[in-house]
């Protein structure tokens, strides 16, 4: 590991170490308009939300590296109170780098972005027609820590209203693929958020056993991973010996059309994240049972059936 004290550090070191490090982070494209009426729009990825009763969201119009000048975003806010905060997709993604560029205040920055301005219902500055998710905000407070280059001005908002596109949910929750979101990363980097996606099922409302409870042989193989423990210690419950027995004897009584036996099926019932079938393929191999269980389990863990995993993970317990 490195170690480093900000105070031996340059400013623009410890925003690299801070860019690289708190990420990847969602971008706000921030709308305003300055007390004359002049339209400004600009992205901060120093951004999130902090609660929901109020809705209230953050993000950092810091002071400009270079001459720890304000910046238009900062002045408007202090000026007129208000803003419209957009998420930002990958469709939509180099335009909104684009109206990063330093413009002089005089300048409408959806103009030189090409985005598209649309009236906002309660504030005055404008929203993005081109994002599925725009929310108008008025400023609750702004506070600044420190005065110098890159010092931080944190403007915390209330949501007043929510315009949200239709098409984006399934199932009543906005569906990240469809969402499309980016965020911002060390450098130059982007990430494309719906690319990543998978699920990790939420301990909240659960008596979990924890990864201390997990069985010993089960920690110590050298086939699951920690996430795959993980996975176990998030469970409410392990089966008894009986239900193993019952589940073991059920796999070898079923008939599975098609199914065949050997090492080789094994390893494309693998490939094919079959693990049903690669159960009852490696019971029928004479050698490497216990190796071959343990990466049953893990194709089942891959897939969240946490029932088949621990039965299968509790026979392999038993094998010398
Ligand atoms: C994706 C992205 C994220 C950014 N995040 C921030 C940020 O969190 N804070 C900040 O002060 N500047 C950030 N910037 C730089 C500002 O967008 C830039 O300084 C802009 O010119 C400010 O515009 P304004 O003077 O019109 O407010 C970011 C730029 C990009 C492209």
């Amino acid at each position: 590991m490195l170690h480093y004290e900000p105070k031996d550090l340059a400013v623009p070191e410890v925003h690299r170490l801070l860019l690289g490090g708190v990420a990847p982070r969602p971008i706000a494209l921030v709308s305003t308009i300055s007390k004359d009426g002049m339209n400004n729009l600009s992205p901060f990825s120093f951004f999130n939300a902090f609660g929901a009763n109020p809705p209230v969201v953050a993000f950092s119009p810091s002071r400009r590296g270079r001459d720890a000048s304000l910046k238009d975003t900062y002045n408007n806010l202090i000026a007129t109170k208000e803003c419209v905060i957009q998420a930002v997709t990958h469709s939509m993604v180099e335009q909104v780098s684009l109206a990063s560029a330093e413009f002089t205040p005089d300048v409408d920055e959806f103009i030189k972005s090409g985005l598209t301005p649309i009236d906002s219902d309660i504030v005055k500055p404008k929203r993005v027609k081109e994002s599925p998710f725009q929310i108008e905000c008025k400023l609750i407070e702004m506070r600044s820590f420190g005065e110098g280059g890159a010092s931080a001005n944190i403007a915390t908002c209330e949501v007043l209203k929510f315009h949200v596109a239709e098409d984006i949910f399934t199932n009543g929750i906005i569906d990240p693929i469809k969402i499309d979101l980016v965020a911002r990363m060390s450098g130059d980097f982007y990430s494309r958020a719906g690319s990543g996606v998978f699920v990790v099922e939420k301990p909240i409302g659960k008596k979990c056993i924890g990864y201390d409870q997990v069985p010993k042989h089960i920690r110590e193989s050298d086939i699951y991973s920690a996430n795959d423990l993980g996975k176990f210690g998030n469970s409410e419950s392990i089966p008894n010996e009986n239900e193993v027995h019952v589940f073991i004897n059920k796999i070898n009584e079923e008939k599975l059309e098609q199914f065949e036996k050997g090492f080789d099926a094994f390893v494309r019932y693998q490939r094919l994240n079959d693990y049903k079938r690669m159960l009852k393929a490696a019971l029928e191999i004479d050698s490497n049972l216990k190796r071959n269980l343990e990466l049953t389990v893990k194709c089942a863990l891959q897939n969240n059936d946490m029932d088949f995993a621990w039965k299968a993970a509790l026979y392999a317990e038993k094998i010398k």
